[in-house]
């Protein structure tokens, strides 16, 4: 690391209420090392199954230093895999893409199924013999898998393997939103902000609501700092409201989450499930940031906002509405990635060694910063 502060004392000095230093938001050692135990090392969201929505669609990505693939099986299963050939190596597929048959490796003609087996190996044990027992190779039956899971339409991927269970990860979050019947959501909007800041700004800004009145006058109209709780909770940080009175068009009109008992229906939460995923709930929407790292200093935010019914999400008569729910956020969100790339730009200029964090409005940032000097104080793969 760029500072003095070894892992260990990061993670002293987080636990102690003095955050993380300006070196964690700028160094490319430190940001590596968090991609290959932050992000590898725990259950990390790369999108939502609806990315690729049809048999044969697949996404590519980097993501935790890892090239991956993102596939809709001809059995409607989205599976995600390691993108490379398992003959000598080769990068699968270079660009996203729609409607394949199969994934044909350009180098040497080897062939996939969508669900992964290895089904063609040409020419392998010798010209027009394809037959790799014959060969005497101990071929692999497909494609190298990563671990993944699928909760309500996201999905996740743990990169090295070890992990507590997905589902006693999840778990925290599904017993406190348990009120909330997910079970119809469609994805109806989707938007892309690249934002010129460290991947962390992006997450803290989020679960800050210390800034509410001085960053957006108009959003504390109706969604006070003073009526908000702190969340802390192992992996999960943030906060929540009971009093949240929106103005705008989109109020009552989008359907609201079926049977939620009435003392819900004010409440909005916003929480970051470590390490990239910021999940808001409220009366009538999911919606979700998965923030992708892209470097020390820049990162991308894919928001993606879920209605309650497929007529909420596609008709034209509610459009207007589902626009007024994004352009809601948007507004407030603009105005955050001023004030998170005005951050990075102090960061980056700075002697920024520590923070002092407020206890009663800092507790979300301080969980998860923990989480972030816990994370990287471990030995990567
Ligand atoms: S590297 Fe893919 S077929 Fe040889
Ligand atoms: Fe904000």
């Amino acid at each position: 690391m760029a500072q003095s502060n070894s892992y260990d004392e990061l993670v002293t000095q987080t636990h102690n209420g003095h955050g993380l230093p300006a070196s964690c938001y700028k160094d490319q050692a430190f940001y590596e090392r968090e991609l290959k135990t932050a992000f590898a090392n725990n259950w990390a969201c790369i999108g939502t199954v609806n990315d690729v929505p049809e048999a044969g669609d697949i996404k590519t990505m980097v993501f935790a230093g890892a090239s991956l693939l993102m596939v809709r099986g001809r059995d409607g299963e989205v599976r995600v895999f390691h993108n490379y050939c398992r003959h000598r190596g080769l990068r699968l597929v270079n660009e996203p893409c729609a409607k394949r048959n199969r994934l044909v490796c350009p180098y040497h003609g080897w062939m996939y199924e969508l669900d992964g087996a290895l089904i063609r190996t040409p020419h392998v044990a010798g010209p027009d013999d394809h037959d790799g027992e014959k060969a005497g190779i101990d071929l692999p039956d497909g494609l190298h898998g990563v671990r993944m899971a699928v909760w309500n339409q996201l999905v996740f991927v743990n990169v090295s393997g070890t992990a507590d269970e997905f589902s006693s990860v999840i778990s925290v979050l599904e017993e406190r939103w348990s009120d909330y019947d997910f079970s119809g959501l469609h994805e109806a909007e989707v938007s892309t902000y690249g934002v010129g800041c460290n991947w962390k700004l992006a997450v803290e800004n989020f679960i800050d609501v210390y800034h509410v009145p001085y960053v957006h006058p108009g959003l504390e109209k109706y969604n006070s700092f003073r009526d908000h709780y702190m969340v802390h909770d192992g992996l999960l940080s943030g906060e929540g409201n009971n009093n949240v009175e929106p103005t705008d068009d989109a109020v009552g009109k989008l359907p609201e989450f079926p049977n939620l008992p009435e003392e819900k229906r004010h409440t909005l939460e916003a929480l970051s499930l470590f390490p990239n995923l910021l999940i808001t709930v409220t009366v009538d929407y999911l919606r979700v940031i998965i923030v992708e790292p892209l470097g020390p200093e820049a990162c991308r935010e894919h928001v993606k906002i879920f209605v309650n019914g497929e007529h909420a999400a596609t008709s034209s008569e509610l459009a207007e509405h589902r626009t007024q729910l994004r352009l809601r956020f948007e507004e407030f969100n603009n105005e955050d990635v001023e004030i998170a790339e005005e951050l990075q730009r102090s960061m980056n200029g700075s002697a920024f060694q520590k923070a002092y964090l407020s206890p009663a409005f800092d507790k979300a940032v301080q969980t998860f910063q923990m989480r972030i000097a816990e994370a990287v104080a471990q030995e990567p793969d």
